[in-house]
């Protein structure tokens, strides 16, 4: 049966720091009626970004900012539910910015649909496809242009898109050496995901520990998480090194943080530094997914889903990213897969 009421969690203030429970308001309303050329989506899944904590920022960032009493933005994957496009038939997945809520009545163009992926599962449309996979494969083949043999470091390299880099790097022929918090995480990346080499960022140590793992010094930077760290890596770049300006999540609580002391580096080694928003329409989609799908059926491509339950876990959600709480992609689930 279709539904005709919603539940929203909406924005109620702009945190400062770290995010509450209180910054949000979860509301219960009615949904609106279908016009034509709209669908009718229920939610499944919901990816928590760290770029969630940026749109939370009371100024416009790369998207317009959130507004008190606006649904909380997100990247969601739902089922069509009712249709009035020919564009989308009721029972196929779709993906789209309608945000954490139960449903969304939204218009057909606002939805991408999603392809069959059978034997992968449903997540894998976030853990290995999607804006994730999307934000590795471009980043690092694109943008880092690695060649074989060269050395690759990624930050936040557990994580979901690190994860990723960190394993194409090593199909692509690099040495690939991954920074993480923790020897739990670092153990994951040599043991299982084949990285060359990890790092703990947690260590008294980790300036040395990294220039150690990096005896030929860094010739492709993948930037997860700036600040300090993107400092070091500068110092540790080879002449006519990449820089791929990914993410700096250690900045996302206070965007005004100072910027990196070492930028000189940029000059000294005739660096290339280029930062990239996933969301822009990508010319290199169709070759990322066949890559993506390819190595992932050959086995040389591990992913893995982090799934939460419920939509009052995503204010908390969006803090275990930026305190690496996290094991692999994090999602909310907010309804049953058909
Ligand atoms: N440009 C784009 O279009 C685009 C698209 C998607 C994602 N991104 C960026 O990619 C990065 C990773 O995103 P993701 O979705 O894959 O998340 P993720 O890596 O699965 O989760 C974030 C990880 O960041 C690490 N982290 C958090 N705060 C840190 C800090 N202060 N210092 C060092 N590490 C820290 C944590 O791992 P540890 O346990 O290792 O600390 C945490 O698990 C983010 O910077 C994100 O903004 C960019």
């Amino acid at each position: 049966m279709t539904a005709t009421a919603n539940r929203q969690l909406l924005l109620a203030s702009h945190p400062k720091g770290r995010v509450r429970d209180e910054d949000f308001r979860l509301a219960e309303s009615p949904l609106p009626a279908l016009a034509e050329g709209q669908v009718q989506v229920r939610t499944i899944y919901i990816s928590i970004d760290p770029t969630m904590r940026i749109w939370l920022h009371p100024a416009d960032n790369y998207l317009p900012m959130l507004q008190h009493g606006e649904v909380m933005r997100s990247v969601s994957l739902g089922v069509v539910e009712a249709s009035r496009s020919s564009a989308h038939a009721v029972g196929a997945f779709v993906q789209g910015l309608w945000g954490c809520q139960e449903h969304a009545v939204v218009d057909a163009a606002a939805v991408m649909p999603l392809p069959p992926i059978a034997p992968l599962p449903l997540t894998a449309h976030f853990s290995l496809l999607g804006h994730i996979g999307m934000t590795a494969y471009c980043g690092l083949v694109k943008i880092g242009r690695p060649l074989a043999g060269e050395t690759v470091v990624v930050s936040a390299a557990a994580g979901a898109v690190g994860s990723l880099v960190g394993q194409i790097g090593r199909i692509l022929g690099c040495r690939v050496v991954g920074i993480a918090g923790g020897e739990a995480k670092c153990r994951h990346l040599t043991e299982v995901l084949g990285f060359d080499a990890a790092v703990d960022y947690r260590r008294d140590d980790f300036a040395a520990a990294l220039k150690e793992a990096c005896p030929k010094g860094i010739d492709v930077y993948f930037d997860n998480v700036g600040g300090e760290m993107l400092d070091l890596a500068l110092t540790l770049m080879n002449v006519f090194g990449r820089i791929v300006a990914c993410g700096m999540i250690s900045t996302y609580n206070d965007l005004s943080a100072a910027g990196p002391r070492n930028i000189a580096q940029v000059v000294i080694k005739r660096l290339r530094m280029e930062g990239f928003v996933i969301l822009d329409p990508q010319h290199d989609a169709k070759e990322a997914y066949e890559h993506l799908l390819k190595w992932a059926a050959e086995g040389r491509l591990q992913h893995r889903a982090h799934i939460l339950e419920g939509l009052e876990c995503v204010p908390d959600a969006i803090n275990m990213l930026l305190e690496g709480r996290n094991q692999g992609k994090l999602l909310v689930r907010v309804g049953q897969e058909p």
